[in-house]
């Protein structure tokens, strides 16, 4: 499927840079945006993700715990939105929840994601945000979710986009607007091929 894509070039080059490649197609950026990150570059693909997305009306930011959450919040911060982070487990303390199933290929188990009722409801225009778009399992069940809620998914923005697992042509040939700022087109013998 050829795609609209612009890659964003101070995250391409850092990844350049820094990104690590793992066996079995795992590309490490824990050095800039998983574990330590690099709050001037999140600040300016945050912009970037702003920038993408002017054309669309959203009154939510939508990620999933846990890494999503920096990206997510510094969107939310631009647009001046409340941001949500659906959680991985059900909360003992909380009723009220739009609960679905997500299958993670990378830990080859299933994973309940689910967000309150009082967060995700009727008439949200909703922007999803994550750090990584692989198979789009975490996608799918962000959709599930919005629709549960009656919501409308406005778009989906993710920092890094591995296009050889392709979870972003499901999106794309569903109708969604998807910006990736870097998409990723193979990690074969550990070595990082960047989508031109
Ligand atoms: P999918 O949602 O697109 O189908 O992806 P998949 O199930 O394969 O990925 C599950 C987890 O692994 C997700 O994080 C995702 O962000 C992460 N992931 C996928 N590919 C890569 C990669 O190449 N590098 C890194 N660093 N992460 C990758 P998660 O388990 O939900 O963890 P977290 O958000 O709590 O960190």
């Amino acid at each position: 499927m050829s795609i609209q894509y612009k890659p964003f070039a101070p995250l391409v080059q850092r990844i350049k840079q820094d990104g690590k490649c793992l066996e079995g197609g795992i590309l490490k950026v824990d050095s800039f945006i998983n574990h330590q990150i690099d709050p001037t570059l999140l600040q300016s693909m945050s912009i970037e993700f702003v920038r993408r997305f002017a054309n669309k009306e959203i009154n939510k930011i939508l990620t999933i715990e846990a890494s999503g959450i920096a990206p997510a919040v510094m969107v939310g911060f631009l647009l001046n939105v409340p941001v949500v982070f659906a959680k991985k487990k059900k909360p003992s303390t909380m009723d009220n929840m739009l609960v679905t199933e997500v299958f993670s290929f990378t830990k080859n188990k299933s994973y309940t994601v689910c967000v309150s009722k009082d967060y995700l409801h009727e008439g949200d225009k909703v922007l999803f945000i994550d750090d990584f778009l692989a198979n789009g399992n975490a996608a799918k069940g962000i959709i599930e979710l919005v629709e549960k809620a009656n919501a409308t998914l406005s778009g989906m923005g993710f920092l890094v986009e591995k296009s050889f697992q392709h979870g972003g042509d499901y999106l794309r040939e569903k109708g969604y607007q998807v910006e990736s700022l870097a998409i990723i087109d193979s990690l074969d013998n550990c070595k990082i091929t960047f989508k031109e």
